[in-house]
């Protein structure tokens, strides 16, 4: 069977990871515990994570002429995705995220955009075909806004199924929400999105539905998801993992996990739970892209 292909619209970044005790203060100096280098920025983790679960996919983003960007290439050609839509920017430098990951697996992290700022909706114009013969169309904000519109117009005029997840958060406009089939923003980034803040997760998604949002499907971590739709609210609660080693990459993980389970025509709950396998498995390895797991390795997790 040809594998549905999923469009990713997104971010590269080569992160720069030092593993610490504690997230240090503002003005102060501690002594971390290790340090790696490898592929992250939410899109190409999201990418990277589907292509991992057996889909077909597509990137479009930007990426310098340099040794990050060959990372890349590298990244994507192990995970066998196709990269015909992929600009190599003679101008800008790779993206770069650099992390603090702590004990806990939590994580601060600062990204330097390069190339990925570079991303325009005339690449998004050049992308329409491999769009229009996509079952998903995913992506993020770490691209400017008017491509993620682009991408998203582009997809829906298609009857592609259209995922937005909204980080980092920003605000967002209703035109921009209402072009989303699927959003999945964590209870931060809908507070950002709406400016609505100290409530439940509950009121996010209801502030968020009222803004012009249809299908909410929250991430809540430890927690599960909530999903909010125009039948109200449903939770689904996480898999419970041994050890959180690395945080960094879930929600891509999560995102990646849900495109794939949606492009095969599963329901949407049984998407989430396919999501939520997926994310809780990348929280128990270090890095982003590199802890996406197999599509053999959910399936156990699932079946356990
Ligand atoms: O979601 C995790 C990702 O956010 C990291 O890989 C980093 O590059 C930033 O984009």
């Amino acid at each position: 069977m040809t594998p549905s292909r999923i469009t990713v619209l997104g971010s590269y970044n080569t992160d720069l990871v030092t593993f610490s005790p504690r997230i240090p203060q503002p003005g102060e100096t501690i002594l971390g515990t290790g340090f790696k280098t490898g592929p992250g920025g939410k899109g190409s983790n999201q990418a990277i994570a589907a292509a991992r679960l057996g889909a077909a996919v597509s990137f479009i983003g930007q990426i310098g002429q340099d040794m990050f960007g060959d990372m890349a290439l590298k990244a994507w050609q192990e995970a066998g995705i196709d990269t015909a839509d992929v600009i190599q920017s003679a101008q800008h430098p790779t993206g770069v995220a650099s992390i603090i990951v702590d004990e806990h697996g939590e994580n601060i992290i600062v990204v330097a955009s390069g190339a990925n700022w570079a991303v325009s909706p005339a690449d998004l114009d050049q992308a329409e075909q491999v769009i229009a013969s996509s079952k998903v169309f995913l992506t993020q904000l770490e691209t400017p806004l008017e491509s993620v519109r682009r991408g998203l117009e582009i997809a829906r005029h298609h009857g592609v199924t259209t995922i937005l997840n909204p980080a980092p958060g920003q605000p967002l406009s209703p035109e921009i929400l209402a072009l989303a089939d699927i959003l999945t923003p964590n209870q931060t980034e809908a507070e950002i999105i709406t400016g609505i803040t100290g409530g439940d997760a509950g009121n996010a998604c209801r502030a968020l539905r009222e803004r012009g949002a249809r299908t909410i499907v929250m991430t809540l971590g430890s927690q599960g998801v909530l999903l909010f739709d125009e039948d109200g609210p449903r939770a689904f609660p996480a898999f419970k993992v041994p050890q959180v080693v690395d945080t960094t990459g879930a929600g891509d993980a999560f995102n990646g996990g849900l495109a794939v389970a949606l492009a095969e025509g599963k329901p949407l709950a049984d998407a989430i739970r396919f999501a939520n396998a997926t994310g809780a498995i990348s929280v128990t390895r270090a890095g982003a892209a590199e802890s996406m797991p197999t599509r053999e390795e959910v399936l156990q997790l699932l079946s356990a």
